[in-house]
């Protein structure tokens, strides 16, 4: 494990005994790489992101590899009520409010709290004040990310409130398993152990019905390239441009697989893990061309997301499990992407 200061940030650097390795950032809690082994003994980077932690600054926008909270992906018309009490928050995508707005935890300096050199983990702390992203309570959060000696990634969450409030934590990392550098993920394979999805209206936020994906291009029951059914003429791909959606997930709060992909090119397969009711896919609709790590070329397409989470806009439908925190009980949460070949 080594720390190193980057602009001012630390980043830290979790290494195993295969070779694999993570590098977090305390800007964003964010996750700026993973490298493993592939087929061929070549090390592969297998999420995008930037060089530094000014790269990150500059594309806000992307959630690059970063820690999102206190609630991920969308609240509809960026508003909602906790506990009987109303509340306004910042829209900063169209007239919602995306990955709890600007002043969200992903663009922030974390606090490096503990290294554990036997665990191989780093915890990341954060101090969110009582409405400083128009939510309610006064919040301590960790996220510690772990390196294990079977690659995977383990990323576990904890919140605290004085308040009741919403908790409801991501990682937002843009996989290509054959290379960040390497284009479009289309001909990768995925796998996601859900028979259901939350459809969009046209404002990108789940209506609150619940359709089932069998016999439509949502449909990831199967392994199946990711760019088969992309451009279907489909009323869910045409909204969202391609793959945004959220997949109801029953594993019952315990840690169970939520999807797998695979990389045929580089062998390089992932298993991906939560204990939440649901999973984001998301296709990068909206990467923009740019310059990436390496002088690495970014486009649309060019990585998947799996953003485990609470349904979005949970908190105003309540058909969809809540992401209610009461005040001083502890929200715990984890995701694990675990590498093979
Ligand atoms: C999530 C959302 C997308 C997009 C990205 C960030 O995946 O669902 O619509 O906002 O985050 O660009």
């Amino acid at each position: 494990m080594t720390k190193e200061t980057i602009e001012q940030t630390d980043i830290i650097t979790l290494t195993n005994a295969n070779g694999t390795q993570v590098k977090v950032s305390a800007l964003g809690a964010t996750v700026m790489s993973f490298l493993f082994k592939d087929k061929d003994g070549i090390l592969r980077d297998v999420v995008l992101g930037y060089d530094a932690p000014s790269g990150y600054l500059e594309h806000k926008a992307g959630y690059f590899g970063a820690t999102v909270g206190r609630n991920a992906n969308r609240i509809a018309n960026a508003k909602c009520t906790i506990s009987g009490a109303a509340y306004e928050l910042e829209a900063n995508s169209d007239q919602n409010n995306l990955h709890s707005g600007t002043n969200g935890v992903s663009h922030k300096l974390w606090e490096v709290e503990k290294l554990d050199e036997a665990a191989n983990s780093v915890t990341l702390k954060f101090f969110s004040a009582h409405l400083e992203q128009g939510f309610p309570g006064n919040m301590t959060m960790h996220v510690t990310f772990t390196l294990t000696e079977d690659d995977s990634l383990k990323i576990a969450y904890e919140a605290v409130s004085d308040q009741d409030t919403i908790a409801n934590f991501t990682n937002h990392s843009y996989f290509n398993l054959a290379g960040h550098n390497s284009g479009c993920i289309g001909k990768q394979k995925l796998k996601i152990y859900s028979k259901e999805i939350t459809p969009l209206t046209a404002a990108l936020v789940p209506s609150g019905e619940i359709r089932q994906v069998a016999g439509t291009p949502m449909d990831f029951t199967e392994f199946k390239e990711i760019g088969r059914d992309i451009d279907k003429d489909y009323d869910q791909l045409n909204i969202a441009g391609g793959y945004d959606h959220n997949y109801v997930l029953d594993n019952n709060g315990r840690l169970a697989l939520m999807a797998e992909a695979v990389c045929e090119e580089t062998g390089i397969h992932l298993h991906a893990y939560t204990d939440c009711p649901g999973v984001q896919f998301y296709t990068g609709n909206f990467i923009s061309p740019h310059t990436g790590k390496d002088g690495a070329a970014y486009d649309k397409r060019h990585a998947f997301c799996l953003e485990s989470n609470y349904c979005p806009n949970a908190i105003n439908i309540p058909e969809f499990q809540s992401p209610l925190l009461k005040a001083g009980e502890t929200y715990h949460s984890e995701t694990v992407y675990r590498l093979s070949l």
